[in-house]
């Protein structure tokens, strides 16, 4: 009943997203094929929408894989007047594959790439940014968050995603090392003064946090 509830939810979200450039459905295609955890559609829905609330011309992305959320970013950005998106990532292939793609979406004069760590490149980058979106690897969030808070400016938003972790956050049995790692960071910012939260469950679950000051 559960399981079919949530695919029913998903998919019913999914249906709810306008049509996509082919470009990106052939990102979609590709992430079904290989297993490759984009944020999909109805994230990705989400995150430009974020965007273009909050007219972010200056996004700094963690962990962009190739290119998927960055083409979701840099469509908010050049609706909103024009700026950059970061794109980082380590691995040498992706970062070729999404500057491939970003150039047949007609995104790459608005796409800064970085490849290396995400996390130094963020501290490394001129800031401060009007949207920072995490979705490195789900152990080094709690670390990436002073980084994140001081290259933010103020009243700007963080979107970090995967914060439902397959809904292990809630099985108090379970008490593996990302799992207690985005515990942990969910605490952080839903406690502190300086964060204004809410968790929306679409997918994995995507953290929007709005820093105060
Ligand atoms: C979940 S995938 C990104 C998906 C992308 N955000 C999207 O939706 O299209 C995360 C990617 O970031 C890379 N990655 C994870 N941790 C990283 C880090 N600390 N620095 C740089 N890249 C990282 C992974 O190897 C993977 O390619």
């Amino acid at each position: 009943m559960r399981d079919s509830y949530k695919e029913n939810l998903e998919q019913y979200l999914q249906g709810l997203v306008p049509e996509r450039p082919s470009e990106l459905q052939k990102m979609e295609a590709y992430a079904d094929k290989y297993h490759f955890p984009i944020i999909g559609p109805a994230c990705g829905q989400a995150c430009y929408l974020m965007a273009r609330l909050t007219q972010a011309r200056t996004v700094f992305e963690l962990g962009s894989g190739y290119g998927y959320s960055t083409a979701w970013f840099a469509r908010a950005v050049r609706e909103n007047g024009g700026g950059k998106v970061h794109h980082v990532v380590w691995d040498e292939e992706l970062s070729q594959m999404a500057r491939e793609h970003l150039q047949v979406l007609g995104y790459q004069d608005l796409v800064h790439f970085h490849l290396g760590e995400a996390v130094e490149a963020l501290r490394q980058a001129d800031g401060p940014f009007d949207l920072i979106f995490n979705d490195i690897e789900k152990t080094a969030y709690p670390d990436s968050l002073a980084v994140i808070e001081e290259k933010l400016r103020p009243g700007g938003v963080l979107i970090l995603d995967n914060m439902l972790y397959g809904g292990y956050v809630w099985v108090p049995t379970e008490q593996g090392e990302a799992t207690e790692a985005v515990r942990r960071t969910t605490e952080m910012l839903t406690t502190s003064p300086n964060w204004v939260t809410s968790l929306l469950p679409i997918r994995d679950g995507l953290l929007v946090a709005y820093k105060t000051g």
